[in-house]
């Protein structure tokens, strides 16, 4: 991470320099991109650098609502029935994207289940669950006949599930939609904020010269930034990267009033709770 915000920090300047007029959200994208496939698969997208990157393009294309995808127009209009047609075969994801980063991930893990290379990565973490499974089940085994509790029988059955390839896939395409754009956007809104808001950003500069000084940065020097952390917060708070999600009633429910069955899907309006000055 240290070495992709370098790169970033360096055009960052450049542009400072050269005084050009830039798309803030472009750059920004990049250096999340290249910062989460370091992170899942430590590989170098290096699209800071290099704005023909494929992953990158397709990635974008999970972010381009097309409102000819029937699965968008169910998703958006009749929720309940989203897993009807997604089992229909059906998909929210453009299938040459997801085609892309199946291969993608599945090569990574066939290099590295041979644990013929290691690397400080997502990916690594999932291979060596794997490997720490089957040394255990076998420990597990012999244990099984002496007498273990009820409670540490199932404590073993939840730690001894390992992912299929199909839910490394799952896991790693989540965790790059889930943190590419809403990092990146969260990132040009504060940007926006501190261009309209000239006062503020001299506080959050002034905190970082003070706590930061020359060293290096840690996350443990970041969290101290606490004038930085309320600006985020606020930033998420005025412009939500995630502007609405939903969750499924478990139970019938009381709320106040209101009456929630079991099996209702409940959508969480979160752009106008955070701009309703009610709460
Ligand atoms: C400002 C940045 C971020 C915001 C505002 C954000 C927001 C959220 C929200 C609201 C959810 C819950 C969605 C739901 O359950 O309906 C979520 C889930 C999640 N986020 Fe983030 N997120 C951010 C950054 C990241 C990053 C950087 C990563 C990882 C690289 C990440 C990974 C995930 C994952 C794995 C989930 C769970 C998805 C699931 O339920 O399967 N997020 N995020």
């Amino acid at each position: 991470m240290n070495e992709v915000s370098d790169i970033y920090n360096k055009r960052l300047l450049e542009y400072a320099d050269k005084q050009e007029i830039f798309n803030i959200n472009i750059l920004n994208g990049q250096y999340t991109l290249d910062n989460v496939a370091s992170c899942l698969f430590d590989i170098d997208t290096n699209s800071l650098q290099n704005e023909n990157v494929t992953l990158i393009k397709h990635l974008r294309k999970f972010f381009e609502i097309d409102l000819t995808n029937i699965y968008i127009c169910i998703t958006m209009i009749l929720p309940p029935l989203t897993s009807y047609v997604g089992k229909k075969g059906y998909s929210l994801l453009p299938r040459d994207a997801i085609n892309y980063i199946t291969n993608l991930v599945n090569q990574i893990v066939n290099r590295r289940r041979p644990h013929l290379e290691r690397r400080n990565d997502f990916i690594q973490i999932m291979v060596d669950h794997e490997l720490e499974v089957k040394t255990d089940q076998k420990l597990m085994k012999a244990k099984e006949t002496t007498g273990e509790t009820e409670s540490q029988q199932q404590q073993w059955e939840t730690l001894k599930k390992t992912l299929t390839d199909k839910e490394i896939v799952g896991q790693a395409l989540i965790f790059m939609i889930a943190g590419y754009e809403t990092t990146s956007v969260l990132m040009s809104f504060f940007f926006y904020n501190m261009a309209t808001e000239p006062t503020i950003q001299e506080k959050v500069y002034e905190e970082i010269l003070q706590e930061l000084e020359d060293d290096e940065i840690t996350y443990e020097k970041v969290s101290q930034l606490r004038y930085l952390d309320m600006v985020i917060n606020e930033t998420l708070r005025m412009y939500p990267p995630f502007i609405r999600f939903e969750r499924v009633a478990s139970n019938d429910y009381e709320l106040g009033n209101y009456h929630i069955p079991k099996g209702s899907v409940i959508s969480v309006p979160v752009y106008p709770i955070h701009h309703n000055p009610h709460f």
